[in-house]
């Protein structure tokens, strides 16, 4: 790679509300030194009760520096006069942790909760945490949170904080969310399907609480970077308020040419760094996904073993969602001086968590994203480029102690021609779920639902044409409506798809396998596999092992985990993650409540795993694969061309038909976590469908 000197990016420094679109001048004295502790250390921990006088002087300290300290006064004059508010700041500016508590402490909101959203569960937490934290409170009282499957809060809860998609449940049950006086949609610029769909659930609800004479809805839109022009005019012409952050000085480096290879430039950039700086300064690394990231470690750590001496030490760091907890853990804790930190994450560390210490980032561009065809029906995880938002985002992320340098692995042209915004999630995806959802929802008619932004009307018939086809809605005097499967299946925390072959387990008698099935499909992978011990690996996995595929291989290995109990040693020899499997199993808990609540009756299929298969075969039919004369497979639906994934139990085997859960598209398009099915199963769960769609079988 070549290092050029191209833009220096200088951002200001203020400490008070702009109005919209003013800019500051600029002042890069530096802040008064800041010790941070761990952002995350205490996510989803028992956390005692005891707050050291040290610890919490040092955190109220924290706190009135925050750039959003000295805004506090105009802040809630604003919350306090308008219904919406747009809040624009800098990541770390103070946002999320402070304006849920200044609304508080005015007295604002006080008849009902405040709600504040999260695209993801582990902020959610983490950031509930630190709130209850800052207010000397116990985590579930003043201060709680609800994810998926996990609700620590009580009836004293003012201060809530929630993942989009919990948010969007809780409207099923309430569309004018009668509970909250307050909804803080936070992160908007991710524009995850949840957030928005819940931008037109709370437009609507607040405006139908006013016409209904109720308790007001305010609602506070946030994010860091984001199309303010679009969420303005959305929300009825609402204010923009634009918070200046402290955010230090960062250089911007450019490569000179186009680097056909990101993961080697990034390789480069690394050992550069490691050269030159100083070795406190630690360097954070946006790849795009786990295997991706654990390859990369290795050969980092290989190539560090070998510098000349006098080069400082480096430790490799990986982060993604799937990590095992204590592991997740060490990229939080201060390093030592005399040893370089690299942390080679996925975009996990753009938006979701602070980490301490980083003076440069090098940012590949790339991330691995959801991407939909509604005319192949395929929905794919693709490697892609950033928007120029998600790259400002990670640059940002060097300048939050310190100035930083952020070295980005494309050229400035290049960087010109990415999207402004990142598309949103509603645009790229497929839509079974928001479909049903805004159903569930009782919306009069879902294609002129009041969308942000419109998915295109080709993916949305195609989500109808998915969930007709599952049983889930039917037309009725040229209306969509649920059917009594459907209203079910909305019930469940779960993809269409999923709720459906729960549903349909007592038929099969083997409701308990496809509960357990279902679970560890719903949480991050249980499999650890750390490249290092491959082999081992390799051996141990083999117990567990089924010809059949993942689904009965994952159900093996929770059999064997039932039959130990939660115990350290066992998840360490056979490579499981600890923490995803015990989420598994409360994911299960919660499930067979809600089978329990609509009768379905539990049985065990015991050793007949036909049944099993078949009944997956019933309810996953739309993601079915079929082996081709030539030894490639072709999708059902759209004959896709698609090849087995290497971490699939089945890679090296050849089954005529199969059943796949999601679909990656690497060099090739692979298909993930399989299942051996029989196409006569397959038939007979759509035969109309089938009839259309497979070749050599009929009944
Ligand atoms: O929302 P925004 O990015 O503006 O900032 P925030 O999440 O409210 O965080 C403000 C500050 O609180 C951060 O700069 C961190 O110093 C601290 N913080 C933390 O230490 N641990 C967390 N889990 C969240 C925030
Ligand atoms: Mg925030």
């Amino acid at each position: 790679m070549t290092r050029g000197v191209a833009t220096e990016c200088v951002r200001h420094v203020a400490t008070c509300l702009a109005p919209a679109r003013s800019v500051s001048p600029m002042d890069n004295r530096p802040p008064p030194a800041k010790k941070f502790k761990s952002s995350l250390s205490l996510c989803g921990q028992k956390r005692e009760n005891v707050f050291t006088h040290e610890r919490e002087r040092e955190m109220q300290q924290q706190r009135r520096e925050l750039p959003i300290c000295r805004a506090r006064g105009q802040l809630i004059t604003h919350l306090r006069q308008r219904e919406t508010l747009i809040l624009i700041g800098e990541t770390g500016s103070g946002k999320t942790t402070q304006i849920p508590q200044y609304l508080y402490e005015a007295g604002i909101g006080r008849q009902g909760i405040i709600a504040i959203t999260q695209p993801r569960r582990m902020a959610a937490i983490s950031l509930a945490a630190r709130v209850a934290e800052e207010k000397k409170t116990e985590l579930g009282k003043l201060i709680g949170y609800t994810v998926r499957f996990e609700d620590l809060t009580s009836d004293q809860s003012k201060i809530k904080f929630l993942t989009d998609g919990m948010l969007l449940r809780e409207a099923i049950g309430d569309p004018l969310l009668r509970r909250y006086s307050v909804v803080i949609l936070d992160e908007a610029h991710e524009r995850t399907v949840h957030t928005d769909i819940l931008f037109g659930i709370v437009k609507a609800a607040q405006r139908k609480r006013k016409e209904l004479h109720k308790l007001p809805l305010k609602v506070i839109v946030m994010s860091a970077t984001m199309d303010v022009d679009l969420f303005s005019q959305y929300f009825n012409g609402a204010p923009v308020l634009y918070l200046e952050g402290r955010q230090h000085s960062i250089q911007i480096f450019y490569t000179k040419k186009p680097q056909s290879d990101y993961l080697h430039a990034s390789l480069v950039s690394i050992f550069q760094i490691h050269q030159e700086a100083p070795p406190w300064h630690n360097i954070l690394v946006f790849l795009t996904g786990q295997e991706e990231i654990e390859s990369m470690s290795r050969t980092c750590r290989e190539i560090a073993k070998h510098l000349p001496q006098g080069c400082a030490q480096m430790t490799v760091l990986p982060l993604y969602a799937s990590l095992p907890h204590p592991q997740q853990l060490r990229i939080f804790q201060l390093g030592q001086k005399d040893c370089r930190k690299v942390i080679l994450s996925t975009n996990i560390a753009e938006t979701s968590v602070t980490i301490p210490g980083i003076k440069y980032v090098v940012d590949t561009g790339m991330v691995k994203a959801k991407r939909y065809t509604p005319e192949s029906g395929l929905e794919v995880l693709a490697v892609q480029q950033v928007s120029k938002a998600q790259a400002w985002q990670r640059t940002g992320r060097a300048g939050r102690e310190h100035a930083g340098i952020c070295y980005r692995l494309y050229t400035e042209d290049e960087f010109e021609k990415f999207l402004n915004m990142t598309v949103p999630e509603i645009q790229r995806c497929n839509l079974a779920t928001v479909m049903l959802h805004l159903l569930a929802l009782r919306i009069p008619n879902i294609l002129t639902f009041d969308f942000i932004s419109k998915p295109s009307p080709d993916a949305m018939q195609a989500a109808i044409e998915q969930l007709e086809l599952l049983g889930a809605v039917e037309h009725k005097e040229s209306q969509i409506i649920l059917t009594a499967m459907g209203k079910k299946m909305a019930a469940f925390p779960l993809e269409p798809r999923f709720s459906k072959t729960l549903l349909l387990s007592p038929e099969f008698h083997c409701a308990e396998e496809i509960l357990t099935i279902v679970s560890l499909l719903s949480v991050d992978s249980v499999l650890y596999n750390p490249h290092v011990k491959q082999d081992e690996v390799h051996s141990v996995r083999k117990k567990f092992i089924s010809s059949e595929g993942d689904h009965m291989t994952l159900l093996n290995i929770y059999q064997a985990f039932k039959n130990v109990g939660a115990h350290k040693e066992w998840y360490k020899e056979n490579f499981v993650n600890g923490r995803n499997m015990t989420m598994a199993s409360q994911v299960r808990r919660q499930l067979r409540e809600i089978c329990v609540k609509f009768g379905v009756r539990l049985e065990s299929s015991r050793s007949d795993t036909g049944n099993i298969r078949r009944c997956l075969a019933h309810a996953l039919f739309l993601n079915a694969a079929e082996l081709q004369p030539d030894g490639t497979y072709a999708t059902l639906d759209t004959r896709q061309h698609v090849a087995i994934h290497p971490s699939s139990v089945l890679f090296h085997c050849k089954p005529s038909y199969v059943l796949y859960n999601e679909l990656l598209h690497t060099s090739k398009c692979y298909m993930r976590d399989l299942c051996v099915v029989d196409a006569e199963w397959l038939y007979e769960a759509a035969p109309e469908y089938f009839g259309r769609k497979l070749k050599g079988v009929k009944s």
